[in-house]
């Protein structure tokens, strides 16, 4: 068994899986589900000084990505501060876990809510979802944050703004992590079922998470890591343990899920985490510290050469042969791989077509 455990802040998780700010950690009786369900960490859904006006409908699911329109919480700050903060530190308390309360938005509504979350908060999250692209309203938010608690101050970067700039101004105005990312948009999907309406409410428009989001979110993790010392959380299309290991080897020390909580419930956290042991084990890691940053040391590959052909794997699916556009790949008289190398563009793709491990990258 792989050590899960993941140092964060000065506190020992359990392992590096915690919710996103949505509607699985909607109010205290899904935070318990996620606890449940196997998180290492809580986080809670965005408050602001006001319930958020959510327009309805707010979500829809298209597999490789979902739309949400869902804003920040729809249950006023009174009720989180009277009922569901109350609970939810209980919970936490009785679990040994950690809350990071997720707040928003402006410095004016920071310095509002942040003395009174602060009975309540091991951490607290800024988004910075609905704040301008100049850092400066989101260093005002980072430093009401820090004026009013003694406890580490986060801030959630939206994927479509330049990672490097804004990750280095958040750590000069004192963020102690960054969580990247939020869901990226506005985009726009059509029920072409029922005359062709959006989907969405609201505007019309939505905001993309899961799976599609990965890449988006991995490429702001690396980028992060790459100007900022402090903890990175990689948040966007975990689906599976094998995400949660490309965003620690991208430089992330935790991960949030929020997407694939919806769709498949609250036990894909103690699933993942055990896909992450299982994989952690099999490529023989001891830990989740192994393989955190390990893309930062690794060089960028370049293809000089066709990619290396191991035929006695080969199962003749013919997956790569009918992707290669330049013509490279054929299967022989024994339904093995082949290959024309004067043929090939050594664009890589085959090696990602195939599942057996019959193609092997010549670098
Ligand atoms: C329905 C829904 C509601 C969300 N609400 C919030 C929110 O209140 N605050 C926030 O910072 N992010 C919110 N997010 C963004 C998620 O926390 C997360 O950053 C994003 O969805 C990418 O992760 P995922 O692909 O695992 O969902 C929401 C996402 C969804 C799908
Ligand atoms: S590297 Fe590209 S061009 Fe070469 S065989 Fe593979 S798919 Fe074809
Ligand atoms: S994808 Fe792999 S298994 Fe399938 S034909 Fe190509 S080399 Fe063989």
């Amino acid at each position: 068994m792989a050590d899960l455990t993941t140092k964060l802040f000065g506190w020992t998780l359990a392992n590096p899986l915690m919710p996103a700010a949505g509607p699985p950690v909607r109010d205290a009786k899904a935070i318990k589900d996620c606890i449940d369900g196997g998180i290492g960490a809580i986080v809670t859904k965005t408050i602001s000084t006001t319930a958020a006006p959510v327009p309805q409908p707010n979500m829809a699911d298209f597999k490789t990505y979902f739309l949400n329109t869902e804003l920040w919480s729809e249950l006023p700050p009174e009720q989180w501060l009277e009922e569901e903060y109350p609970k939810v530190r209980k919970m936490a308390d009785e679990a040994g876990m950690p809350v990071i309360i997720s707040m928003g938005y402006t410095a004016e509504e920071i310095a509002e809510l942040a003395p009174k979350v602060k009975p309540f908060a091991d951490a607290v999250e800024l988004s910075t979802h609905y704040i301008a692209d100049d850092p400066k309203p989101m260093q005002d938010a980072i430093r009401a944050a820090k004026e009013a608690l003694d406890v580490p101050v986060l801030v959630k970067m939206s994927p479509f703004r330049e990672p490097q700039p804004a990750a280095i101004a958040a750590q000069e105005a004192g963020a102690d992590g960054i969580v990247a990312t939020n869901s990226f948009g506005p985009a726009f999907g059509i029920d072409i079922n029922r005359g062709g309406r959006p989907w969405m409410g609201g505007k019309g428009y939505g905001w993309i998470s899961g799976p599609a989001l990965k890449p988006i979110s991995l490429r702001m993790v690396y980028d992060i890591a790459q100007v900022v010392d402090i903890p990175i959380i990689g948040v966007g299309g975990i689906t599976k343990g094998t995400d949660v290991v490309e965003y620690l080897m991208a430089g992330a020390s935790a991960v949030g899920i929020c997407t694939a909580a919806i769709t498949k419930g609250p036990k894909i956290y103690g699933k993942i985490a055990r896909q992450l042991n299982k994989w952690l084990d099999d490529h023989h890691y001891a830990s989740v510290a192994d393989i955190q940053g390990l893309t930062l040391r690794q060089q960028i590959p370049v293809m000089e050469k066709p990619p290396i052909l191991i035929p006695e794997k080969c199962t003749g699916c013919n997956l790569c042969v009918i992707s290669c556009v330049y013509d490279a790949l054929y299967l022989d008289e024994n339904r093995k791989i082949a290959i024309v190398e004067d043929n090939c563009f050594k664009c890589g793709l085959c090696i990602s077509r195939c599942a057996f491990g019959a193609l092997e990258p010549p670098y």
